[in-house]
């Protein structure tokens, strides 16, 4: 699998903002890192890329350089509101941009901290472009999240880095923790711990600033999330026996294996190991009848605490959920809204195309299933989850499917159609 995108956009950040030269090894092909890199690089940081291979030269946060046009952020949100709490704490002005998908997205929920920490930020109604007045050094802040949001959490650490004092982020609702692991892996110190707050969950994360750092050489795991189309596609296929090396298996990221293995589905893990602080290992998946699943056709639920740890598994698993008995609810999941597509909308309406039936609700949607899925045409609105979660769709289709504008896969995985059809028989 390609390296993974989330992690590889926090090497990219950390090691720029290093001292000395750090090597990233499998980085992610993505269109988005790639964005990030390019970012990195108008803010004056000299990186070379060979094929998966990436060499960044840290310039440390005293001399990043202010850009002379705005950061062109493409499709994606992790690179623009990550790179806002990096340009917090700088004392210069920039401007971040973005496609028309992310000028649509919300960034109030980044603006709001940033300006409690002492950065002066304009947007129009919340939205990209962001114009960063940055400030030095930042205020220490105590910041509970809104929206359980790993870039959020992400950009308001970040900026901490930058900071006068202790910062500390407390989130209700666990999210993806690549940013923790990367500080750690950089040697930066945080603290984390359970949060005195009424819900269970409530975790705290703090850093003491200001930190400067040394470079560190990097190796990404493969991506679980661009591995999830093709243990889907196995597990639903009869007769299918698939192997992933080398996957990414952070706990904070696998809770949608752990729902289809819940469900009855021949997923096992082996070979676990850490590498550059990020667990990998094999997986491994058999595909069967799925009338074979021991379950009485009660309805999977997909709701609370496990929806920020499949965030983007969520329009793959409406698919999967099309093809068991029962079918498939997902709730508390609004946050899908605001995705790089409306992705509850664009999910509900490509199935209907595929002859399914769903109700859809504010914060997810209902399905029935078994349903035999029909060939359709799919238009995924640029989205790449959306368009390959409906490629797995359209291989269990009785059928031709056709992808619209197709391409929109490179923002996570460009090769994701050869490997796709290099796998299926
Ligand atoms: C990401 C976090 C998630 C996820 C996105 C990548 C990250 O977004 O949907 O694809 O790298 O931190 P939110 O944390 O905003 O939900």
């Amino acid at each position: 699998m390609p390296g993974d995108k989330s992690i590889s956009h926090r090497a990219a950040m950390m090691a720029a903002l290093a001292e000395g030269r750090s090597r990233i090894k499998n980085y992610s092909p993505s269109a988005d890192c790639a964005a990030t890199l390019s970012c990195l690089q108008q803010l004056g940081v000299r990186i070379e890329r060979s094929g998966h291979e990436v060499m960044v030269h840290g310039v440390g946060f005293e001399d990043l350089r202010s850009p002379r046009a705005p950061l062109d952020c493409g499709n994606s949100g992790t690179t623009m509101r990550l790179l806002a709490g990096i340009l917090a704490g700088r004392n210069f002005t920039s401007a971040l941009t973005g496609d028309e998908s992310l000028r649509a997205r919300p960034m109030q929920r980044i603006i709001e901290p940033l300006l409690m920490m002492g950065a002066k930020i304009s947007a129009s109604d919340g939205r990209a472009p962001l114009v960063i007045e940055g400030r030095q050094p930042l205020k220490a802040i105590t910041y509970e999240l809104l929206v359980a949001s790993a870039q959020v959490k992400s950009c308001i650490l970040l900026a901490a880095l930058c900071a006068n004092g202790r910062t500390e982020v407390i989130e209700n609702e666990p999210t993806r923790d690549h940013t923790e692991r990367m500080f750690d892996w950089f040697g930066i110190p945080s603290e984390t711990g359970d949060a005195e707050r009424e819900g269970e969950n409530a975790r705290f994360v703090a850093v003491q600033g200001p930190v400067r750092f040394n470079a560190r050489n990097v190796s990404i795991p493969g991506d679980i999330s661009s591995a999830a189309y093709f243990i889907a596609a196995a597990a639903l296929l009869p007769g299918s026996s698939l192997e992933i090396i080398d996957l990414g298996i952070n706990s904070t990221r696998t809770e949608f294996l752990k729902q289809l293995r819940s469900i009855g589905f021949d997923i096992e893990i082996v070979n676990e190991q850490m590498e550059s602080n990020e667990p990998l290992g094999i997986i491994r998946t058999r595909g069967f009848e799925t009338s074979r699943l021991k379950r009485s056709g009660e309805q999977f639920t997909l709701e609370g605490l496990t929806i920020p740890q499949l965030i983007d598994e969520l329009p793959l698993l409406a698919v999967f959920g099309s093809q068991i008995e029962g079918g498939i609810e997902i709730r508390n999941a609004a946050e899908l809204r605001v995705k790089e597509s409306d992705r509850i909308a664009t999910t509900a309406q490509n199935l209907r195309m595929m002859g399914a039936e769903v109700q859809e609700f504010e914060d997810g949607l209902r399905l029935g299933g078994p349903t035999r899925l029909r060939g359709a045409t799919i238009d995924p609105c640029g989205d790449h989850r959306i368009a390959m979660a409906f490629a797995v769709a359209g291989l269990l289709a009785e059928g031709e499917t056709e992808i619209k504008d197709a391409d929109c896969v490179a923002v996570s995985f460009p090769e994701f159609f050869e490997l796709i059809e290099s796998v299926v028989e």
